[in-house]
């Protein structure tokens, strides 16, 4: 819903439970007002009365401008007066970027608009565009407001345009920027950070003055730090209190700053990163950035997690695969890394048919030459010294046994040891006369280029139109480094990390519209690229390389914190870890993975007859509660960096079940009985839950709570929790 009051100049944007206020002020700037509970319409005339106008630079003092710097600006400028960095940055041909923009008009349309090339959302209710224009150049900004009455997520972004005749250089193209109400609170800024092997672990740090910035330079969002950001205002907690969230859908280099200044305002934006971003637009071009979904919460972290939650599902992921069942894999890395041929994976196949997985997914090394990670990617044909007969016969033995088949490609790399980069040494991102970067022996294709794109949509569909294929598992293991590509000029070298983020969405994109009956799941060495993004494209990511019983538990729970379950992929693999060297009960794997996209990662024929009947039981728990994993909604109960536990459920949108995970990690020989409190139920009905032979009400369950069960070191349970009807 959006409103627009003629009178004050303001709008009001209002979704499920929140509203966002904004007017024009009497200087002309557009003035942020509001954001949070859901307000009326008519409350916004009271609002810019009595917010508003004592931040509002009043056009007849000559040193209006000055006033900017407090000013809650909806985007920030430079060189008139406002310290705090600006939102866009303009360049003319004569090197002056001052600007100053201020609103020309605005047009309410139903829908959104779908932005070409990039990922965004698919739908929305209402679209309010603000026309800015910069006082001293032909730049004009959109900023565009999409809402949704059953959304909680606000998604905002920015086009400029260059009106005029001559060159203008953007240095800086932010998605958003907004300011948090009520400089009284204290806010605290939730990162995810992390690293290969533990990616998505939450960081809380309160704000204060200076600048708070999160990003990544790395070409891809990273490990190290998601495109996300939550803001908890004072005592904000999982289950209580009020906290905003800002989520860019954008799979390239990003940032994402906090600003506070000495009056303590708060001013958040954020957007492609602008370290050495440079973007050059002629008369009439345009350039629109990626969109970010904020997101209010009235109800904690909980409550944000199952509006983002919602919100991908219904909002961003391809909904013709994100409520349909996933198949339950067999991936065959960590059960034979490069090692393996025919009679292996007919092993693991035959193994896993009798178990009851619907898919085998042949991982890294069938290609090229690659019998390690030194050779081979962009050769993406079979190698047929490996695997005799090619693909073919895999594949016949996955059908013969009911089974479909899946492949990995890494479609973005490049091995200097294949026929690829002998025939064209150039298509590497590489700078003529400087020594290249490696990562894992690997070098990246340049994707500014189209012919390069051109020639791996080739490649990869040549391979998935002569195979029965049902699944990609689409990988992407190296950091970019360089940023260079001979083939854009000196002066648009700036545009190259953006440029080859559209390349990777062209692939994707026309891939997965060429085959649609293909299920892609993404990954990047692990969980590298789980972001908004990319899951526009991959209903389904790998989340972590480390699937480890106990370390799994924290990227699990720090993943959920923006991402639904059904988008984690999760798999069993075998003890000792290969990541950690941890030993876990088998029973413990199973559990865990059950919470996301379940397979297995180990050799099936190694298993014990005790174990394959874990996967059996485990399979047949799966099949019960996976519409739940698609579609519930997630409470965290335990939280794994805090406690000695990990605990989570999932309940049903009518409240009629829920399933619970839990693990245990360290023993404790002064452990009393400690009351678990469950949450989401509905406080009027009675459940039942089976494996502690407990009925109750869903008040006493979530009031009072039950028993944590006694368990040694990395034990588990799995709660089925079931509306009782009478
Ligand atoms: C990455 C992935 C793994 C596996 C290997 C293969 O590390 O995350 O799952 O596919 O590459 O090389």
């Amino acid at each position: 819903m959006i409103y627009f009051d003629k009178l004050s100049d303001g709008f009001i944007l209002s979704g499920k439970n929140y509203s966002y206020a904004i007017f024009v002020n009497r200087a002309g700037y557009l003035q942020h007002l509001y954001y949070g509970k859901k307000i009326g319409e008519s409350d916004l005339a009271f609002l810019i009365k009595t917010q508003g106008e004592k931040l509002s630079p009043n056009p007849e003092d000559i040193n209006a401008d000055m006033l900017t710097d407090c000013m809650p600006s909806e985007c920030g400028f430079f060189g008139r007066g406002d310290f705090r960095s600006a939102t866009v940055i303009a360049e003319r041909e004569d090197g002056s970027v001052m600007s100053s923009f201020k609103y020309v008009k605005h047009a309410i349309s139903g829908g959104v608009a779908r932005i070409k090339g990039q990922p965004c959302v698919r739908k929305a209710d209402n679209t309010l565009t603000i026309t800015l224009k910069d006082d001293f150049s032909d730049i004009e900004i959109d900023l565009n407001y999409s809402v949704s009455d059953n959304s909680d997520v606000l998604i905002k972004n920015t086009e400029m345009r260059n009106t005029g005749k001559t060159c203008i250089k953007l240095k800086k193209a932010f998605s958003f920027c907004t300011n948090l109400p009520d400089i009284d609170k204290q806010y605290s800024a939730l990162r995810l950070a992390g690293s290969w092997a533990s990616e998505r672990r939450p960081v809380i740090t309160p704000l204060a003055e200076g600048t708070l910035r999160i990003e990544s330079t790395r070409g891809y969002s990273s490990h190290q730090m998601n495109p996300f950001m939550a803001i908890l205002a004072d005592s904000c907690t999982e289950n209580s209190g009020e906290c905003y969230g800002f989520n860019l859908l954008y799979s390239g280099s990003f940032a994402l700053t906090t600003e506070m200044t000495s009056d303590k305002n708060i001013r958040v934006q954020g957007g492609i990163n602008d370290y050495l971003f440079g973007w050059e637009l002629d008369g009439g071009e345009s350039f629109i950035t990626p969109q970010t979904a904020l997101c209010y919460s009235a109800e904690g972290l909980g409550g944000l997690s199952r509006a983002y939650h919602d919100f991908f599902r219904e909002y961003v992921i391809d909904p013709k695969r994100v409520y349909e069942r996933r198949p339950i894999v067999i991936n065959n890395w960590e059960a034979t890394y490069f090692n393996f041929d025919n009679e292996k994976l007919f092993a693991i196949i035959d193994e896993a048919a009798k178990l009851g997985i619907d898919m085998f997914v042949l991982d890294d090394g069938w290609f090229g030459k690659r019998n390690d990670d030194k050779s081979g990617l962009g050769d993406w044909f079979v190698n047929n010294k490996k695997l005799k007969g090619g693909l073919k016969p895999i594949i016949d033995r996955c059908k013969k046994n009911g089974l479909k088949f899946g492949l990995w490609f890494e479609p973005e790399m490049i091995s200097e040891d294949s026929d690829l980069y002998r025939a064209h040494p150039d298509w590497a991102i590489k700078k003529e006369g400087v020594e290249p970067c490696r990562g894992r022996n690997q070098l990246v294709l340049d994707f500014t280029r189209k012919e390069i794109v051109d020639y791996v949509f080739n490649a990869v569909s040549k391979v998935l139109k002569e195979n029965d294929i049902s699944y990609v598992k689409w990988d992407k293991n190296r950091d970019i480094t360089e940023n260079f590509s001979a083939s854009l000029l000196a002066d648009r070298q700036g545009e190259f990390l953006h440029r080859y983020t559209l390349g990777f969405y062209d692939l994707a994109e026309r891939l997965i519209s060429a085959f649609p009956d293909v299920f892609f799941e993404g990954c990047a060495g692990g969980g590298g690229r789980f972001d908004g993004g990319a899951l526009y494209y991959f209903p389904q990511i790998w989340t972590s390389d480390d699937t480890d019983g106990l370390e799994r538990t924290k990227i699990q729970w720090g993943t959920s914190m923006c991402y639904p379950v059904s988008a984690m992929s999760c798999h069993v693999s075998a003890c000792p870890n290969h990541q950690t060297q941890r030993i876990t009960p088998f029973k413990t794997r199973g559990a865990i993975a059950s919470f996301g996209a379940t397979g297995y990662e180990l050799d099936l024929t190694k298993l014990t007859a005790e174990e394959k009947e874990q996967v059996k039981e485990q399979i047949a728990n799966y099949k019960r509660i996976d519409g739940l994993v698609l579609n519930g909604d997630l409470f965290r109960l335990a939280n794994p960096f805090e406690t000695d536990y990990f605990c989570e459920m999932i309940v049903a949108k009518d409240k009629t079940e829920a399933y619970v995970v839990g693990e245990r990690f360290r023993g404790d020989p002064c452990d009393h009985d400690r009351l678990l409190k469950l949450n989401g139920l509905d406080e009027n009905k009675t459940y039942t839950i089976k494996e502690l032979g407990v009925t109750a009400s869903g008040k006493a369950l979530m009031s009072a709570g039950v028993y944590y069960p006694r368990l040694p070191d990395c034990g588990s349970w799995i709660w089925h929790i079931e509306k009782i009807t009478k």
